[in-house]
């Protein structure tokens, strides 16, 4: 085919499959057949392989196999981007309605009313049409570059319909519907992977991803909601404003109403809080916005919200259902956790099949039986709770629930201390849930991060017999992985090369995956940056202990306990035995602590704020130690412009990449530093 014919074909292709992207992704009424599209698609494909010079960046097959961003490089926002004020009932909307009309000195007022995407805002700019970049909120004045993950999702256009102005921005909200939510977690359930606890959760996860190729795989949306900068074209009211972005091919939400007066609002956010569960997709809420754009000019901003919105929070999402019985988990330290199994109800998007009921007492003052019929309430994330019984609905067949006198995996002794509200099972080294929870933990990221020892590889490895404890794990050989289930000679291999991997972890985390009660993450580290070694933390008397900074006496009796116990001196000396480092490198005068102490942290690139050295400076002073290469041991990568190699090898190795102003917000004390992918 000619050069020029091509083009012209090339042209006509791109804008069928613009087109029929637009039915199918924004307005959910495709014209043609999947086959059809898939025949278009190829063809565009198949003729850019040819012209590789005519591929444009807007073209339809640039959605995945953009650069990674570069480590999310930082992006000043023209507008920046504000939150909203809460109100939590019917009265504070009211109030809302009497300041926004006193203000305006008028007796009623225009409202568009939204739904409230429980997403993650993104604000996108287009220049002359065509997709250019992508930013989260960040702070709101700076957010990241995600321009490469989002141009992979499908609903977003690479270029404008119609007649858009030169340059314009507008504002949405990025979200993972709820049905991909789901299938996602299951299948990650399925591979043994954590859980994400909600939709928005594995959103932002999916848009903070380095590679594009992931996030294309995890069915994002979005809905607009603002034109931040129109290049001097405003509308002159907001529901209008939608209609434009309607008409410029970008996604609203279709649930969206101009309400005249306070009194159509209440009716909307009535009508939102019974339907919400109706969606298939995450809402907090209604947005409440005055429709006039002179008018919100005129009522401005106080210091971080406006005055001409607020955002009505629907209350707790509940629903009513009924335990079918009342059966206890048992957990890494042996703590007993009664779990009530519900007859299955849909519940803020999800079907809830078990609440967590915490403890014996927690039990007995709600006085939830078998059989009763509850109602339960979703916290935010994945546990439900059970708020209150139902008493009327009691027929006499209920029966109340006591905590086992044995341990109902292993039979052994259950005992509840004096002042604790937990019953534990006593077998702490023999009991095999106890043992499945402790291996666990101690792979788990935030500890050795053994990469691919999920818990159901844990689980197959006990019942093979080929582990015990997690000491065990270091003597495995591949031959012996190869015959468990779903394990090929590939992920064998790979298993036995992150467990020798995990050998060369910073002391704190060893000492976390340990699992000495009352020993989390912060304890860890304070004794890590003191002892330095295992060793010398095993000898330490409760007199040492509590000497320390945040360590009181409970902790220090605890670790004391733990080093004298016979079979944890028996797994110590079989983690070293086996090469496991028990000590970290003595320090060079660097302080102990800090919100980087007992991190390996490699800059790369240039830094705007900083020379390499006063970066470094930088790590040694907030605890942490700088190195020039980037190995296992590196916790993570700060990349600044042009970063070049040592990037390349941080991805290889799957460690961390962060821009310079998480960076400094982790210097700041303000995020925690990151623990690798797991
Ligand atoms: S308007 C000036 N409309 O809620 C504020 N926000 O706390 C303009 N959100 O950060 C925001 N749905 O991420 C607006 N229909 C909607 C929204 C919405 C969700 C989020 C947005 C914002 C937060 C406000």
């Amino acid at each position: 085919m000619l050069r020029d014919e091509a083009a012209r074909r090339l042209e006509e292709l791109r804008r069928l499959i613009r087109h029929h992207d637009y039915r199918y992704y924004v307005l959910n009424d495709p014209e043609i057949s999947d086959e059809a599209y898939d025949a278009l698609m190829r063809e565009l494909l198949a003729l850019e392989a040819a012209f590789p010079d005519l591929v444009t960046p807007d073209s339809p097959s640039q959605r995945v196999g953009g650069r990674p961003a570069e480590g999310f490089a930082p992006v000043r926002h023209t507008v920046p981007m504000l939150s909203l004020g809460n109100v939590f009932s019917e009265q504070e909307v009211r109030e809302f309605d009497q300041r926004v009309r006193a203000s305006l000195g008028v007796d009623q007022v225009d409202y568009v009313c939204e739904l409230k995407i429980d997403g993650l805002s993104i604000s996108l700019q287009f220049v002359d049409g065509a997709y250019v970049r992508a930013a989260t909120r960040g702070d709101g004045e700076t957010g990241e570059d995600v321009t490469a993950t989002v141009r992979t999702i499908r609903s977003i256009p690479l270029r404008l319909l119609g007649d858009p102005p030169r340059r314009v921005e507008v504002r949405g909200e990025i979200f993972m519907p709820l049905s991909a939510f789901e299938h996602l977690n299951r299948q990650r359930a399925a591979q043994g992977e954590p859980l994400f606890a909600n939709a928005r959760n594995a959103a932002a996860g999916a848009v903070r991803q380095l590679n594009p190729e992931v996030t294309a795989s995890r069915r994002l949306d979005a809905f607009f909601y603002q034109i931040a900068d129109a290049g001097g074209e405003d509308p002159a009211t907001h529901h209008q404003a939608l209609e434009l972005l309607r008409s410029w091919g970008l996604k609203i939400n279709p649930h969206s109403r101009l309400c005249r007066g306070v009194e159509e609002v209440l009716e909307y956010c009535r009508e939102w809080t019974g339907r919400r569960g109706e969606l298939d997709y995450m809402v907090d809420g209604v947005v409440i916005k005055v429709d006039d754009l002179a008018a919100q000019r005129r009522l401005g901003y106080t210091s971080r919200t406006p005055r001409w919105a607020v955002a009505y929070k629907f209350p707790a999402q509940r629903a009513e259902t009924r335990v079918r019985d009342i059966w206890v988990s048992v957990g890494r330290t042996g703590q007993l956790t009664p779990i009530a199994e519900l007859e299955p109800v849909m519940l803020a998007g999800t079907l809830v099949k078990r609440a967590s009921l915490h403890n014996e007492d927690i039990v007995r003052e709600k006085d939830v039986r078998i059989g009763d019929r509850v109602v339960v309430q979703k916290a935010g994330d994945i546990i439900p709770e059970v708020v209150e019984v139902i008493t009327s609905a009691r027929t006499g067949a209920e029966r109340p629930f006591t905590m086992p006198e044995r341990c109902p995996v292993c039979g052994a002794e259950v005992v509840r201390l004096q002042g604790e509200a937990a019953a534990r099972c006593t077998n702490t080294t023999g009991c095999p849930a106890q043992v499945r929870e402790q291996i666990r933990h101690f792979a788990s990221r935030e500890s050795m991060d053994i990469e691919g020892l999920g818990p159901a590889v844990i689980e197959a490895l006990l019942e093979a017999g080929l582990i015990r404890d997690a000491a065990d794990l270091y003597t495995l050989k591949p031959e012996q992985l190869v015959d468990l289930e779903r394990m090929g000679e590939k992920s064998a291999a790979n298993l036995v090369e992150a467990i020798a991997a995990s050998k060369d972890r910073p002391l704190r985390r060893l000492i976390r995956a340990l699992g000495i009660r009352h020993v989390g993450d912060r304890t860890a580290e304070i004794l890590a940056s003191h002892f330095r070694s295992l060793d010398r933390l095993a000898e330490a008397d409760p007199e040492t202990l509590t000497a320390l900074p945040e360590v009181g006496p409970k902790i220090a009796a605890s670790v004391h306990a733990y080093f004298r116990q016979p079979q944890v001196q028996d797994f110590l000396r079989r983690l070293k035995a086996a090469g496991v480092r028990t000590s970290d490198p003595e320090d060079h005068g660097a302080p102990a602590q800090g919100p980087l102490a007992g991190l390996t942290v490699v800059i790369t690139g240039t830094l705007q704020g900083y020379t390499r050295a006063e970066a470094e400076a930088a790590v040694q002073a907030a605890g942490g130690r700088a190195t020039s290469s980037v190995s296992r041991r590196t916790d993570f990568v700060v990349a600044g412009e042009n970063p070049g190699s040592k990037l390349d090898r941080a991805r290889e190795l799957g460690i961390p990449v962060l821009d310079e102003e998480t960076f400094n917000r982790i210097l700041r004390g303000e995020a925690a530093p990151p623990g690798r992918p797991g």
